[in-house]
């Protein structure tokens, strides 16, 4: 498995780090033009301190990155800078630098290590570690890939100091779902300070990034390829999430909000189908409340919704497969399983409309 650091500086000691991870100190760093402009230039002079031979790329920040193009641009600059089998990639920025990165490390001269060194809240939570790596294909997200699990996470808090508060939202999305699937005392934890951890105090913040990052490994160790429903759970909220960010055309609504709106959809689904309780429901309820979407947002892209055109799109993903929507449902707050049998499509719409009035009632509220 990965070796997960967390610590500030975190490239601190880099050099020692790779020669005791029998990494070369070769490599390949990979950014955004975001993560390039805030931190290329402070990661670049370690890595001259630390006596690294280097080649730098950037990719626009969006998306569209994690495409086949990108990819084969990439690869001929890689080429030409005669990067071979010895080096290693250092992925740094968020979900989409650390899934096209690993996706060229996974590729490259039949592959090669990949570091990841995560700057979102999402990234450092969720996507770098684990080793699922992809790109897009016209006809879906995250088609083309590999499992290529990182040598190395590094994790840095302090990066997230520049990162918008949407963004932040977004990343607590996949914290908050720790402590539903799998850990009641963290979600306890988070209810308590939820306005420390976004307005990212210590040590808050790193409590909940290390809490987040530990229970994702551990799902991975457990379940590396998906096989045993384990690592499934990892995916709480997201049947819902999928259909809202497609009728959303991946662009008006982060994957994170997404991800909680679906959370409040599958909680009224677990209760509806009497695995969750009144009481839990409420919990949870009132946890999935404190999240903020910009303005117009929930309307836009969720109450305005016909839930059957939800339904519709949540099942498109699946046409090809078996048609059947696959959901993890809680038991309790912090024990979440994957629901092997199928579901009739009207308790599913209901429990969408129940999600739909609970964000009707507490724009009301505001
Ligand atoms: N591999 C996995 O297991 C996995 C899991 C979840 C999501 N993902 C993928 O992750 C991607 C989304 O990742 P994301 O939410 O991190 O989005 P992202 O990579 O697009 O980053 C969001 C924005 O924040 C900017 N940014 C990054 N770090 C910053 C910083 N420190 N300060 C200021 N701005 C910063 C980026 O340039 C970008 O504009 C999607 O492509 C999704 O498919 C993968």
């Amino acid at each position: 498995m990965s070796k997960i650091i967390t610590g500030t500086p975190v490239t601190s000691g880099l050099g020692k780090l790779f020669n005791s991870h029998g990494l070369a100190k070769k490599t390949v760093v990979l950014f955004d033009a975001n993560t390039r402009k805030l931190y290329g230039d402070s990661i670049l002079k370690t890595l001259d301190e630390e006596g690294f031979q280097w080649v730098e790329l950037t990719v626009p920040a969006r998306e569209a990155s994690k495409s086949f193009n990108s990819a084969y641009r990439l690869y001929g600059n890689m080429i030409e800078a005669d990067v071979d089998r010895s080096w290693n990639l250092l992925a740094v920025g968020g979900g989409v630098v650390g899934d096209l990165g690993g996706y060229i490390a996974a590729s490259y001269y039949r592959g090669i290590p990949v570091i990841q060194l995560p700057t979102t809240l999402l990234a450092m939570t969720d996507s770098s570690i684990g080793g699922k790596v992809a790109i897009n294909h016209p006809l879906g997200k995250n088609l083309i890939g590999f499992f290529h699990l990182p040598e190395l996470v590094l994790i840095d808090p302090s990066y997230l100091a520049t990162l918008p508060e949407r963004e932040i939202y977004s990343g607590m999305a996949e914290v908050v779902k720790y402590g539903f699937i799998s850990d009641r005392a963290f979600l306890s934890f988070i209810d308590n300070h939820f306005s420390d951890i976004i307005a990212l105090k210590e040590p808050f913040l790193t409590k909940a990034v290390k809490t987040s990052a530990s229970i994702k490994a551990a799902v991975v160790k457990k379940d590396f390829r998906e096989t045993g429903g384990l690592r499934a759970t990892l995916n709480f909220g997201h049947t819902f999430a999928h259909g809202l960010e497609k009728l959303a055309e991946y662009r008006h609504l982060r994957h994170g909000e997404a991800v909680t709106i679906g959370m409040v959809c599958a909680l009224f689904l677990s209760n509806r189908l009497g695995y969750l309780d009144n009481g839990s429901l409420e919990e949870g309820l009132a946890i999935l409340g404190k999240f903020r979407f910009p303005r117009g947002v929930i309307r836009r892209r969720f109450r305005d919704i016909d839930n059957r055109l939800l339904l519709e799109n949540m099942l498109s993903d699946k046409k090809k497969l078996d048609k059947k929507l696959r959901f993890v449902l809680l038991k309790n707050l912090g024990e979440a399983f994957l629901l092997e049998e199928s579901i009739d499509d009207e308790v599913v719409l209901t429990a969408i409309e129940r999600a739909q009035a609970f964000y009707s009632a507490l724009s009301v509220k505001r």
